[in-house]
């Protein structure tokens, strides 16, 4: 792919961060069997790749305004464009030795997001996009699936864990969805479900309660790569807490309307 100067600036800092991240991947397996854990030191993994990230795209573009999960929010001088950064998507399955995280990048341009890179940096996987040019994952372009029957469809959600809210309609929309698909993953990466969406692995993805920083990036890649994204509730706000909905064109129709007969619940 033929990136622009800023996509260059956010796969540079994503490999930088991917590097550190992997480093301390290795390390989680040995500190799982000691008395400890891993929870401290995958913690200190985060605020690491954090900062690596903060300092890469900070000093390519230090007017831009910042949103982190771990650093939260700086306004920048160029009040249109920030970048908006999940330096670890998917800790828990980090923490657990497994290899489905992410570094998620975006750049919000005007209140819309012109550029995305989501990097699986265990598999080696950058996914990349800018508005107007497509989709990728390293070199190969990238295309949501064509597949138009629910029951062939695969499909991958969020579920709320702890005390998060959501359950009962987390749980409802699994009952209704499941009977008719050929299954329902949930791998922990919001922003590898959308990339997995964007790749045409999955047919389709909805998860409530997202954060800005776990959705951005991805929401560009499903677009670009030909798929539809929508708030769960029509017109509300694509970026807020109450979800999104995305997969192919074709049975996007079907599966949304099976998530959204419940979701004024
Ligand atoms: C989480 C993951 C998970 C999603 C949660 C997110 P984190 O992000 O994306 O798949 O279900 O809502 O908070 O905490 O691993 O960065
Ligand atoms: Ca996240
Ligand atoms: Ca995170």
């Amino acid at each position: 792919m033929q990136g622009s100067a800023n996509l260059n600036i956010m796969i540079k800092a994503a490999r930088r961060a991917g590097r550190s991240l992997v480093k301390d991947f290795r390390e989680v397996e040995n500190l799982q069997v000691s008395s400890k854990g891993a929870g401290d030191f995958v913690s200190k993994a985060d605020i690491a790749a954090e900062a690596i990230l903060k300092e890469e795209l900070m000093e390519a573009r230090p007017n831009y305004g910042w949103l982190g999960e771990e650093t939260g929010e700086t306004p920048g001088t160029d009040p249109t464009r920030r970048w908006i950064v999940d330096p670890l998507d998917g800790t828990t399955n980090f923490l657990h030795g497994m290899p489905h995280w992410a570094i998620s990048i975006a750049l919000e341009h005007k209140g819309e997001i012109v550029a995305g890179v989501v990097f699986d940096a265990a598999k080696d996987e950058m996914y990349m996009a800018e508005k107007g040019a497509g989709a990728w994952m390293n070199n190969q372009r990238l295309r949501v699936s064509d597949r138009s029957r629910m029951i062939e469809s695969v499909f991958a959600t969020g579920v709320p864990f702890g005390t998060q809210p959501y359950l009962p309609a987390a749980l409802q929309d699994l009952a209704r969805l499941m009977p008719q698909v050929a299954g329902v993953r949930r791998w922990g990466a919001a922003s590898l479900d959308l990339a997995y969406v964007a790749a045409g692995r999955y047919d389709g993805y909805w998860e409530r309660g997202l954060n800005p920083w776990d959705m951005a990036a991805g929401i560009i890649l499903v677009k670009e790569a030909g798929g539809f994204v929508e708030p769960i509730l029509p017109g509300a706000d694509l970026m807020g807490r109450g979800g999104l909905i995305c997969g192919n064109g074709a049975i996007f129709d079907t599966f949304s309307r099976t998530i959204r007969d419940r979701a004024e619940a």
